[in-house]
């Protein structure tokens, strides 16, 4: 529910993209927004209001002399109640008409009566995307301060392959997600580790933790959203790279351990949340173990280093945070962590509290004690560390 009590205006041009606003007006409502959606004539021939009545729950605007407005203003009313306009698709003929300050019909004209952001996202042929007259629009769009989603390249309607495909509406609902986020780690790099290690015994076994990384990739996201430069070192886990995130894959500790270490002085913060195996076999066997052979192997473990505690150590390293599953005795076993391993802060849970679960309920533990949050999901919790963990680092 990242868009929770968010007012969006959803403005449709005409463009075969048309059929992707249905998807991501779902997207953006399910997110929490209220969508108020106003078509240009044109793109109700790609697709009809009656689809976006039906999906915001809100009668559909079209028409600029709509007498369903009692002051029959309907352009001041819809942008003065809107927190961003966002137009998707946005069509050759929508940007010119915004470039020049045109109003000749009702998108346009509160368009042109906003005073809240407003966003487009492109979708037109190559051609048209390319031609000199477009780039200078949106080259004069971006200059009044209107953010431009995309478009990207890839196979389009027309049969042609090239640069003005729509962002597909997940990703757009991403960029409007990270529009209202705040930027409170703008500029900053930050570091994570995510996921289990994968400590290998012959060529087809080994040991692990079980960890989703649901909780690494919502933090990864969240950092992003809020401005950050994210490097995400993960374990083998199989979710999906959130938007702005760079994914280094590895498998096992060791790997992990190069991995951060590599990057580390680069980081301003580094947040560790890889359920990392403490120990790894010692000799890795090149074959396949064979039963045959007599009896159960005798596996010899040798410990892992610790990567969190190496990186807090380093000279002028980031600042670090740590994190504590326990299932019994947080406060003790997190804070003797926290001291162990030498970092300002260690967000500690009970495994019974979220463990592989969609939410979670944590205690943040620093030099000044413990400070419980309210159970959240992992996307919002995710949210609300960022943000505590921002106002404990140096500016
Ligand atoms: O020592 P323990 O595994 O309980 O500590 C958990 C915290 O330390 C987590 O933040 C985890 O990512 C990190 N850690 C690490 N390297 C290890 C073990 C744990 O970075 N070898």
């Amino acid at each position: 529910m990242e868009l929770q009590g968010k007012r969006i205006l959803l403005g449709v041009t005409g463009g075969v993209a048309a059929y992707k606003a249905a998807l991501l007006l779902r997207m953006l409502t399910s997110a929490g927004a209220r969508v108020q959606v106003v078509m240009t004539e044109a793109a109700t021939r790609f697709v009809t209001p009656v689809t976006f009545q039906a999906l915001s729950g809100l009668p559909v605007y079209v028409d600029q002399w709509d007498a369903r407005e009692a002051n029959n203003m309907a352009h001041i009313n819809l942008s003065r109640d809107a927190d961003a306009i966002l137009v998707a698709p946005a069509s050759a003929n929508f940007l010119a008409r915004v470039a020049q300050g045109l109003a000749d019909d009702l998108l346009t004209t509160l368009v042109l009566a906003r005073d809240c952001p407003l966003l487009v996202a492109p979708a037109m042929n190559r051609q048209m995307w390319e031609n000199p007259a477009t780039q200078r629009n949106v080259a004069l769009l971006r200059q009044d301060g209107v953010t431009c989603l995309g478009p990207v390249s890839g196979q389009q309607a027309c049969g042609e392959e090239g640069e003005g495909r729509m962002l597909e509406p997940e990703d757009i609902c991403e960029a409007l997600i990270a529009h209202f986020t705040p930027k409170v780690l703008a500029g900053k790099q930050v570091l994570m580790t995510a996921g289990p290690t994968f400590e290998p015994i012959d060529p087809v076994r080994g040991i692990t933790n079980l960890s989703s990384g649901r909780m690494g990739y919502a933090l990864a996201r969240a950092a992003a959203r809020a401005g950050a430069q994210v490097t995400l070192v993960s374990g083998p886990v199989a979710l999906p790279v959130p938007n702005g995130v760079t994914r280094v894959g590895v498998r096992s500790a060791l790997e992990m351990h190069e991995a951060v270490m590599a990057r580390a002085t680069a980081a301003q913060l580094f947040i560790a949340v890889a359920a990392v195996a403490d120990y790894r076999v010692d000799q890795v066997a090149e074959q396949k173990l064979k039963k045959e052979l007599g009896g159960p192997p005798e596996i010899r473990l040798v410990p892992n280093p610790d990567i969190l505690a190496d990186v807090a150590a380093l000279e002028a390293g980031p600042f670090c945070v740590g994190f504590a599953a326990e299932s019994e005795q947080l406060e003790t076993y997190a804070q003797r962590k926290r001291e162990r391993k030498g970092v300002p802060l260690i967000i500690g849970n009970l495994i019974q509290d979220g463990f592989g679960g969609e939410s979670n309920r944590v205690i943040l533990f620093d030099a000044q004690g413990a400070h419980p949050l309210p159970l959240a999901s992992k996307d919002q919790l995710a949210a609300q560390l960022v943000e505590e963990i921002a106002q404990r680092m140096a500016p």
